[in-house]
């Protein structure tokens, strides 16, 4: 997720570009840059790291003349976080600047027909693709060269662009991600969301995906992907400028969960092809994987509970073992790891000091190291043989929610990867099928819950909660455990169903809920006589499960729910009810939601 802004009016636009940036920053921060058209030239300045850096560089704008301009925040994807990734992104005729947020799915063999062209790269962005094409199309029509621009591309795009031949126009273009103008009086703006606009002006128009819009100075005009003109209404935003940085959302974490059907399909969608999954940034090959004689996940916290997740479908469709290791143990364990070891390490910030510490223990025993991380250039990222980007965008909230689920996709689609290489699966097709599925089983596992805020209410002020499962349900209720534990401070266990017998039901009782995951059919029956084992000791029973299981209907006392759903790829839809109730719960207790006590985003001492 990145953040662009565009203005055009009769103030210089550097500085009002630089402060709407620094309003965007929370969507990305790794790089930045302004592009400002003056006497028919473009002037690009732009840098690795904070905004800051960009406003040292340009004197707060002061030194870039031009009252025409275009303005990016990254958050790398493609391309390592430099000045050379960094957006704008400039034609090769130097008339056209392009500064872009989403994914494009096709830009290699966009780029390998553009090169073979005669056009020539500067970064290693999926974005230059796009200017490439531009200057391609351009006719003296700007709204024609976008439209054929971007019938050539798939993926996501907010795209704002200027052009030398075009002085004082700036264009927006929307496709699944968010652009909204601002209407000024004299001057209008475009911005990735209203954190940047509400400053100068509360008057926005919402583009929809396949809308373009033509701005100049005292001028709007937005069209339809056939070039004719539609018209807009106009609303007033009433958000402070607070409120915009989370969407409209209270918290941080709301919006990051809200946000996860769209995390997980951008992470999951430019990797299958053909119905094949696809890594291009994985060079393994069958005889690399054949060598392979045991595969070592390690992490921290949620990584490792993704782990935990992941294993179940590595397992199944590679046949090939499965050990999980928490970082802060294995690197003192004397592991039993050699260069017949596929060690995958999962990291959102990729700056973890337990991981770094157990993967460099485990390079230096001959493993070879796949890494799995949502920051672009990290030192886990950095120090892999093989890298594989979870395409969540920035997360915020201290508690990871988007960072787990994508780590979960990734080890997902792996599993699907290696079997086909190794030439187990007879057919992936289904399993392809059940990928693409996941994004919309999130929204539904969003969308049927509304109990979940009545039921915080019921449960907030519980002394302890247990929450069981069995085999993949377990794996998620470590994950489900820890986020009610890390933001609303209730003391919460994730125990294997099956162990209760084993010494803890002495603690169950009718003070200690129980929240007994149940979205394994192969198991239910065992899950279920947990429910009722509890419930003779007086516990009361929360149950996740399907509509339509009517067994754990008939004893649960509360129900959460998901949609009906292959267990081997359900972790990633049935941990979202349990990261809602722990958000109620945490909000019914006034908790600090998005920056919990003790704790911080990245852990990167020991
Ligand atoms: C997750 O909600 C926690 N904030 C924490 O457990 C986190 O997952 C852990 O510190 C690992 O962080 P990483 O993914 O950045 O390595």
């Amino acid at each position: 997720m990145c953040g662009i802004v565009g203005f055009t009016g009769v103030q210089q636009a550097a500085p009002i570009l630089l402060e709407g940036l620094k309003k965007l920053e929370y969507r990305g921060y790794d790089s930045a840059g302004i592009a400002v058209m003056s006497d028919r030239s473009i002037s690009v300045n732009k840098c690795k790291g904070r905004i800051a850096r960009l406003c040292e560089k340009t004197g707060d704008g002061t030194d870039v003349k031009g009252t025409t301009g275009i303005g990016h925040t990254r958050w790398a994807t493609h391309g390592a976080p430099t000045e050379e990734n960094a957006h704008p992104h400039l034609s090769n005729d130097g008339r056209f600047a392009i500064v872009h947020n989403g994914i494009i799915e096709n830009y290699l063999s966009l780029r390998e027909e553009l090169t073979a062209d005669g056009y020539r790269f500067e970064s290693e962005t999926d974005t230059e693709v796009i200017v490439h094409l531009i200057e391609m199309y351009y006719r003296g029509d700007m709204r024609d060269a976008l439209i054929r621009t971007t019938n050539r591309l798939s993926g996501s795009y907010a795209l704002g662009v200027i052009c030398t031949e075009e002085p004082g126009k700036i264009y927006a273009v929307r496709e699944a991600s968010p652009l909204i103008i601002g209407v000024g009086a004299g001057e209008n703006y475009f911005a990735s969301d209203v954190t940047a606009l509400v400053s100068h002006t509360r008057n926005v128009i919402y583009l929809e995906d396949g809308e373009f819009a033509e701005l100049s100075t005292d001028s709007i005009g937005v069209f339809d992907v056939l070039g004719h003109e539609i018209n807009k209404k106009i609303t007033r935003v009433m958000w402070d400028v607070q409120a915009a940085e989370k969407g409209g959302y209270e918290h941080f974490m709301l919006k990051e969960i809200i946000e996860q059907p769209a995390a997980v399909k951008a992470t999951i969608a430019p990797r299958i092809r053909d119905g094949k999954v696809f890594f291009e940034e994985l060079d393994m090959s069958y005889d690399d994987l054949r060598d392979i004689r045991k595969i070592v996940i390690t992490a921290c916290g949620s990584a490792y509970y993704a782990g935990c997740s992941g294993r179940y479908a590595l397992e199944r469709l590679c046949r090939i073992p499965v050990e999980i290791e928490l970082a802060s143990e294995l690197r003192y364990n004397n592991p039993l790891i050699d260069e017949h070891t596929l060690l995958i390490v999962i990291s959102q910030s990729g700056e973890t000091a337990d991981t770094i510490a157990a993967m460099r223990e485990c390079k230096a025993r001959g493993a070879s190291t796949l890494a799995i991380v949502n920051v672009v250039g990290s030192t886990i990222a950095k120090l892999a043989d093989h890298t594989i980007y979870t395409w969540a965008g920035p997360e915020i909230a201290v508690a990871t929610t988007k960072g787990y689920t994508t780590q979960v996709a990734v080890l997902y689609m792996l599993s699907v990867y290696f079997s086909d290489l190794l030439g187990i699966t007879e057919d992936e097709k289904p399993y392809v099928r059940a990928l693409q599925e996941l994004p919309r089983a999130i929204q539904q596992a969003i969308d049927m819950n509304p109990s979940v805020r009545p039921l915080a209410k019921k449960y907030h002020r519980s002394s302890a909660l247990f929450f069981i499962g069995r085999n993949t349900d377990y794996a998620v209720a470590l994950e489900g455990a820890l986020k009610m534990k890390e933001i609303s401070y209730l003391h919460a266990e994730a125990y294997a169903a099956g162990e209760l017998k084993h010494g803890t039901i002495a603690l169950i009782d009718e003070h200690q809920p129980v929240i007994a995951l149940c979205c394994n059919p192969a198991i239910m029956e065992k899950t279920l006589s947990n429910i009722v084992e509890v419930k003779s000791r007086g516990a009361e029973v929360l149950a996740l499960t399907f509509r339509n299981n009517h067994k754990i209907l008939s004893v649960a006392d509360d129900l959460l729910f998901i949609p009906d759903i292959d267990p081997v790829f359900s972790a990633v839809v049935e941990i979202v009810p349990l990261q809602l109730l722990a958000y109620y719960v945490a909000k019914e207790n006034g908790c600090d939601i998005d920056k919990p006590k003790n704790l911080a985003k990245s852990v990167t001492v020991e």
